[in-house]
């Protein structure tokens, strides 16, 4: 694990990464093909063969555009790959009539095949969507079933969730499988805590320390049962370093600064946002403003202050919009699920200015 913890940065190619680094990929592929296909000779009838080997090479560009773009990118790479077989540049026009007849069979081989491809990698990514928004609507469940016992609302956790992706995006956090890593870490960050007894729970007087003993226990608890489903691995990271501090003063493991992963840093700065701009038993809802205030306190003990910089240039109205599309436990069908990693716009009241 580096020190980003579950941001793990993806395939890199010039510079560019993830859908990026793939359309680079095919350009060169393409371009590649292209070359050599230019590059062969042309004269005598000895070099068809080797024309024909290469032209087929199309297909491998094709095959993977349609695995990683589906039918839109599918459709610009057989244009291209139409194009260099049948312009005149490219390999030579042949003169007879079946060969003729045979060039234009090619192509259509090449639309025939990436309309298939790109239909069943299309359908497969929509039932892979299907999918991950069951799974992910039982984790709301799942978060609901744990706020309503400790906060009565129910919407706790997948507010904050919310809330973190938008401060990860402004992090400049980009890759969607990291914002699902965080996302998920965000909303059941304290699952562990269906393992702490009701009397310490939800004791309205101060813990002793024998009670802090055991609700310190959570982060763990929660991590272990996490850790155990392959896909909830990342976020059982986030779970077990959410109380960490900026400063090492935090607890299970007492990891500090960059060793805390990045989830975890800014889980941290959005739950106790959340936690100052929402009445709870022991204070009332205090304002936006009043909140960064607060904290800024913490920047660089229990925050990390990249972390607290970037929460303030979020706009005040963005917040207010999760804050007001998280008041009641929502199930989510999967576009609704993939916009709120990508703008965050859901789910409390609404925080003051
Ligand atoms: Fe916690």
């Amino acid at each position: 694990m580096t020190p980003m913890g579950d941001f793990r940065r993806h395939e890199s190619i010039f510079g560019f990464s993830g859908p990026a680094a793939r359309a680079v990929a095919a350009g060169i592929m393409m371009a590649a093909i292209t070359v050599v296909l230019l590059s062969l000779p042309t004269r005598s009838g000895e070099w068809l063969p080797p024309h024909e080997l290469v032209r087929k090479l199309y297909l491998l560009p094709i095959l993977l555009c349609a695995m990683w773009f589906g039918s839109r990118g599918t459709l610009v790479c057989i244009s291209g790959a139409t194009v260099a077989c049948l312009a005149p540049w490219g390999s030579p026009w042949p003169a007879e009539i079946s060969a003729q007849f045979a060039r234009v069979g090619e192509v259509a081989v090449f639309w025939l095949v990436g309309a298939l491809a790109a239909s069943l990698f299309d359908q497969q990514g929509k039932f892979v969507r299907e999918i991950e928004a069951a799974n992910d609507n039982t984790l709301l469940a799942l978060a609901a079933a744990l706020d309503v016992r400790e906060h009565n609302t129910g919407v706790h956790s997948q507010r904050v969730a919310d809330y973190t992706i938008r401060l990860a995006r402004e992090m400049g956090v980009r890759d969607p499988a990291d914002l699902d890593r965080l996302w998920r870490g965000a909303l059941l960050h304290d699952v562990g805590k269906i393992g702490i007894p009701d009397e310490v729970l939800l004791k309205p007087g101060p813990l002793t320390e024998e009670e802090w003993k055991v609700m310190r226990t959570h982060p763990e608890v929660g991590s272990r049962m996490l850790r155990r489903i392959d896909f909830l691995k990342g976020p059982a990271e986030i779970v077990l370093s959410h109380h960490e501090r900026f400063d090492g003063a935090g607890y299970p493991r007492r990891i500090r600064g960059e060793q805390i992963p990045l989830g975890a840093r800014l889980f941290v700065v959005i739950d106790v946002y959340d936690a100052l701009t929402t009445d709870r038993a022991y204070h009332t809802a205090r304002s936006h403003a009043e909140a960064l205030e607060n904290l800024r306190e913490g920047d660089g003990s229990r925050f990390d202050p990249a972390v607290i910089a970037a929460f303030g240039r979020i706009p005040f109205e963005e917040l207010r919009e999760i804050a007001r599309n998280n008041q009641t436990p929502l199930a989510r069908s999967p576009s609704e699920l993939a916009s709120a990693r990508e703008a965050a716009p859901f789910l409390a009241p609404s925080p003051q200015p």
